[in-house]
């Protein structure tokens, strides 16, 4: 939630900021605004509602003058709705010192109240403005922009990543972050500060991860990294795997489009190196096997489609590691008094790796006592370094709002997880793991093969179906989540009514909601096997057709079953039950990138939403 950027070196930084911006505009995109050290040592700033191209243009029209110092900021609104006034920077110290944050100050209306008693006047409704004016007022007694902030800093409640620069100091951004990102860029003779590397990729992939609770001072040619006591500390380095193409639209017709193509590569990437002659041994957690054996209970906590992610691979935890895993909405589980031991391993899910709820989960399990694996897309990213032990999904940038690859890229590192923990543990058998892992090989193919197969399709039902107020979901068993997934992609992207169901939740109330012409999706688990759930389902299919309802089967090839119950069927590669959500999921995120299209929508930049949910 919101994306910050900061700039000290030798090249004019407005370009910089600009193209940095753009690649932060996901965290937030309601409004956006730069400020630069002239030339001559003035401070410039402009600030604009709107998404990053209202204020692209403005600046064209009537430029600021450029300098080779500044910082850039892109809005998720808090306090404060999207306007110009709200915008950031805020300015302070009579316009010659310039701030911008993520995140909320939660006592900002006891220190503005404070502020407003000495005189001090507010120009917006911000938490920013307060803590603008509030470094203002300490830079103005002793002339030193980082004993200003951590004066400043030591009151502050909440969660912040605050930059700021004063035009008395070109060649100087000073950051300080609390629970909320910062990452800086090392370049030669120049340096970066951002949200996460994505501002700085396209110029150097050097980085360092600031901890919590730190303070960073940037000039061209050095990085000083000090905790809020003042005391230096050291920072760790790390080189970003992937370069400014990878967070490119590369010509498709937007980032979702191009990120739901990459989810075979997505899962491919997560398998990489650690399969080793059919037993999945996953390097990261090597030094852990006593631990992972002792273990009397998996927890997952995530928020969103990475909690649904989590809700698949409990099937696949519980059934090969034989532990009991309850999985937990990370902002519910903080707030009750969660039965947590050394035993207990909590395994958080978070594409960002930044997601505010689940980090404080994460912290408090942690402190209870509990050992923490995060499973998580972003590299430098908060709760990895906030965990005992990582596992990386490698699905690539992710800049599209709507979680896609990175969800199939999730339910792989379970599987892999679920498969290295049930084979330290003696838990499965060593031919079940073999049949597995070659289940989970072939996984990348079969979705390519949806994606080609079907795609255009799916997209052409979207069209038609554009009108459509309300969509039902179903599934039974590991295809239940795939229904909530389906339902919640539907609602952020095209804003209409979607629920997902339980199938056999069905007549336990949600079937009145069945009319005639109502569409419902329904994930079809496989006929072969045992077949009971197929056959159960099918019958759920019989019971809401019977009702009027429009049926649109997900279902493997040759299950000619469904074929009298529904009216479409989309059709996925067949696979062992286990491995249907990764192939089943593929045409739902066709179907809500397609209505929302249909719809005009911006599929990238949904409304309301931002991608890193950096606030409480
Ligand atoms: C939905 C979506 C969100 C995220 C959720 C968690 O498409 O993207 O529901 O899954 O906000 O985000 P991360 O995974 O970054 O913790």
């Amino acid at each position: 939630m919101c994306g910050i950027i900061g700039y000290v070196g030798p090249r004019p930084s407005q370009d910089i900021l600009l193209a940095g911006l753009s690649r932060l505009e996901y965290r937030g995109y309601d409004s956006a605004g730069i400020a630069v050290i002239d030339g001559d040592g003035g401070l410039g700033m402009r600030k604009r509602a709107g998404k990053l191209a209202v204020l692209r243009d403005d600046l064209a029209s009537t430029p600021l003058a450029d300098g080779t110092t500044g910082i850039g900021h892109t809005r998720w609104a808090t306090h404060g709705g999207p306007t110009d006034a709200n915008a950031h920077p805020h300015l302070a110290d009579d316009d010659k010192l310039a701030v911008i944050h993520n995140g909320i100050i939660e006592n900002f209306a006891e220190l503005k109240s404070e502020l407003v008693g000495e005189g001090v006047t507010f120009r917006s409704e911000t938490d920013t403005e307060v803590a603008a004016a509030m470094i203002g007022r300490e830079y103005a007694r002793t002339g030193d922009l980082v004993s200003a902030f951590r004066a400043v800093v030591s009151r502050l409640e909440g969660a912040y990543t605050l930059l700021a620069m004063h035009e008395d100091h070109p060649g100087l951004v000073v950051g300080a972050r609390r629970n909320s990102p910062l990452v800086i860029g090392l370049g030669e003779g120049e340096n970066f500060l951002g949200s996460d590397v994505a501002a700085f990729v396209e110029h150097t992939r050097k980085a360092l991860a600031i901890g919590q609770d730190e303070i960073v001072a940037i000039t061209p040619g050095g990085v000083e990294v000090t905790d809020f006591s003042g005391a230096p500390v050291e920072v760790e380095a790390f080189e970003v795997t992937w370069d400014a193409s990878a967070a490119e639209k590369g010509g498709w017709s937007s980032f979702m489009a191009k990120e739901v193509s990459e989810e075979p590569e997505a899962v491919a990437n997560t398998i990489r190196g650690r399969i080793h002659e059919g037993r999945v041994e996953i390097p990261e957690l090597d030094g852990m096997d006593e631990f992972l054996a002792d273990i009397d209970r998996i927890l997952v906590i995530a928020c969103g489609t990475a909690a649904y992610a989590g809700m698949v691979g409990k099937y696949a935890l519980e059934t090969w590691t034989r532990v009991p895993v309850d999985v937990e909405l990370a902002h519910e589980f903080r707030y009750r008094d969660p039965v947590l031991s050394p035993r207990t391993l909590v395994v958080s899910i978070s594409q960002s790796g930044e997601t505010m709820d689940t980090l404080m989960a994460v912290k408090y399990a942690r402190s209870r006592g509990a050992k923490t694996l995060s499973i998580c897309n972003t590299q430098g990213a908060t709760i990895p370094r906030e965990s005992d032990a990582i596992v990386y999904t490698h699905a690539g940038p992710e800049v599209a709002v709507a979680s896609t690859k990175a969800f199939v890229a999730q339910i792989t590192a379970l599987y892999l997880l679920a498969l290295h923990v049930g084979r330290v543990r003696g838990a499965i058998d060593p031919v079940v793991a073999v049949e597995a892992v070659t289940e989970l090989e072939a996984v990348p193919g079969k979705i390519a093969r949806v994606l080609e197969t079907e795609q255009t399709r799916i997209e052409q039902l979207a069209h038609w179906m554009a009108d459509t107020r309300s969509v039902l979901f179903l599934g039974r068993n590991v295809g239940y989540p795939i229904a909530l997934e389906g339902a919640l992609k539907l609602k952020e992207l095209a804003y209409i009514h979607a629920e997902g169901f339980a199938a056999g939740e069905l007549k336990h109330g949600p079937i009145a909601l069945i009319e005639p012409g109502q569409p419902v999706f329904v994930v079809v688990p496989s006929p072969r096997g045992s077949g009971e759930m197929h056959k159960k389902v099918v019958s759920n299919i019989e019971e809401i057709r019977a009702r009027g309802a429009r049926v649109i089967a997900i279902a493997e090839e040759g299950d000619v079953a469904v074929l009298p119950a529904a009216d479409e069927v989309l059709r996925i590669p067949l696979a062992a039950p286990m491995f249907e959500p990764l192939l089943a999921v593929v045409p739902l995120h066709i179907f809500a990138m397609g209505l929302a299209e249909a719809k005009g929508l911006d599929v990238d930049q949904p409304r309301n939403l931002a991608k890193s949910v950096t606030v409480e």
